[in-house]
């Protein structure tokens, strides 16, 4: 297992970590360059920020292997989002208790009163509307006010002042029921961002949990081990021991701030977050600053991804469960793709009539975390011969199966969830619905070519030498 530090050698050693010396400005310049980077899965490090402090270290987890990697499989071995989400499942079952240690590195400098400064931190503005500079990377911490339990998130926070800051919670995180508790009790709430945390833990805070499991845990679980904690300086939570730096807020529901930022889903998403007061910075004394590029690109996406497991087999399962005549279903929910599920189901169908008929009842079925209808813009049936977890064989089967227009339907006025930024006030969105099955009366004249016994061939008896 490789923690923060640990994952960055390993990608500076392979060459794929880029060290930029000559000065950037922490406006625009610094996400042009991260961009080209993260674009090409190479890893960053600049080491001269204009005006700042620390180091900007990114680009760690811009593709799955690297995730692999930190979680303990070797360069050269496959390791894919299947391979990935089964490390959750098996953590999920395994979970190991953080543990709290007396010191930790992450307190080797402890800034508080007039030492604290956000501009001190090379945190850059990204795209041309963003309301400001936006630390990407920070894993929340926050405490269940019901359970006492410790709460670990990603959220993006934007620089307001010298020593404030606004921590965003969408309305589908747990944050943001915190944070609806404490105002309604007129009470300051604490929060710490971790940044630079284990890859573990940055990859757990990142999942989408049912409020009774812990982040913590998880992460413990991903990486055999647990978690590190510390106290913090000016509130009872307790923060990563290894983390680069921990930027202590109190959040005072004094007011709310708008806050603009180009998404994972590649659009702007306007939210809005309390503003809150820095109690207290701690750091590492040579600490580095990490920064994921936000918006549609790879680290952020990569990382977005991981809320997705969750939800897809929500989806596959509800839907398995709730209809019947599905041979094989497939969910694609990948942030490069957009916000919103795409559904494929093959049928072995018997009628003209059931690939509608089906599509109709998925997007009435109820999906887990969310309905169905509210978070998937397209559901596909294809025939029994098609692969449902390979888009292009699916594209095929659109282009080569379709002629009847009503097998394209346009479903209007649908519900969305949030993350739709397109939908609108009131009628919501429209939904596809694609019949892209032979009709009954082609099953014969549109048989694939096949070739006799090609399914029993092994390639490998017909490529042993002869001896
Ligand atoms: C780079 C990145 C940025 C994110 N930004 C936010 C954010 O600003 N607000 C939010 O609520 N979720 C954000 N998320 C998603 C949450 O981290 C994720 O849904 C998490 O499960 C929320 O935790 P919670 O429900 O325990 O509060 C972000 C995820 C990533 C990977």
């Amino acid at each position: 297992m490789l923690d923060f530090r640990g994952l960055a050698r390993l990608l500076e050693e392979r060459g794929e970590l880029y060290r930029i010396s000559r000065p950037v400005d922490p406006e625009y310049e610094m996400a042009a360059v991260m961009e080209q980077i993260d674009r090409q899965r190479r890893a960053f490090l600049f080491e001269n920020v204009i005006g700042a402090r620390f180091p900007v270290i990114g680009g760690l987890l811009n593709r799955i292997e690297c995730f692999g990697w930190a979680l303990g499989s070797k360069p050269g071995e496959p390791f894919d989002a299947n391979d990935l989400d089964a490390r959750f499942e098996a953590a999920k079952r395994n979970p190991i208790a953080p543990r709290e240690v007396p010191t930790a590195p992450v307190k080797e400098v402890v800034r508080r009163g007039a030492q604290i400064d956000l501009p001190d931190i090379p945190v850059p503005t990204f795209f041309e509307l963003d309301s400001g500079p936006f630390i990407t990377s920070a894993c929340g911490i926050s405490r269940n006010p019901q359970t006492g339990q410790l709460n670990v998130g990603v959220y993006r926070s934007l620089i307001l002042g010298p020593d404030t800051l606004a921590v965003n919670a969408s309305s589908l995180s747990d944050l943001r029921k915190f944070y609806q508790h404490a105002e309604q009790r007129g009470k300051a709430m604490p929060v710490a961002l971790a940044i630079g945390v284990e890859p573990a833990l940055q990859m757990a805070a990142a999942c989408k949990l049912p409020p009774e499991q812990s982040e913590l845990d998880l992460a413990g679980g991903l990486q055999g081990r647990p978690i590190d904690l510390v106290k913090c300086e000016t509130s009872d939570l307790l923060v990563p021991a290894n983390a680069e730096m921990i930027i202590e807020v109190q959040v005072r529901f004094t007011g709310n701030i708008d806050n603009n930022l180009g998404e994972f889903a590649g659009q702007y998403g306007l939210e809005t977050a309390p503003i809150a007061e820095v109690t207290a910075i701690t750091h590492r004394r040579d600490a580095m600053f990490y920064s994921i590029l936000a918006g549609r690109n790879p680290e952020h996406n990569t990382l977005g991804s991981i809320a997705t497991f969750s939800i897809r087999r929500a989806l596959i399962g509800a839907l398995r469960s709730q209809l019947t005549g599905i041979v094989d279903i497939d969910v694609f929910l990948e942030p490069r793709m957009g916000a919103m599920a795409h559904i494929v189901m093959s049928i072995r169908k018997q009628s003209d009539a059931e690939p509608m008929l089906l599509i109709e009842a998925a997007y009435k079925a109820t999906g887990g975390f969310f309905p169905v209808s509210h978070i998937t813009k397209r559901i596909i049936v294809v025939d029994e011969d098609v692969n449902v977890h390979d888009l292009v064989d699916v594209e095929w089967a659109m282009y080569t199966r379709i002629a009847r227009a009503d097998k394209y339907r346009v479903i209007p006025d649908v519900q969305s969830w949030e993350l739709e930024r397109c939908a609108k006030e009131g009628t919501g969105s429209l939904r596809l619905a694609i019949d892209a099955t032979k009709d009954v009366e082609d099953i014969e004249e549109l048989r694939r070519p096949v070739i006799p016994g090609a399914d029993e061939i092994r390639l490998a008896d017909y490529l042993q030498k002869k001896s």
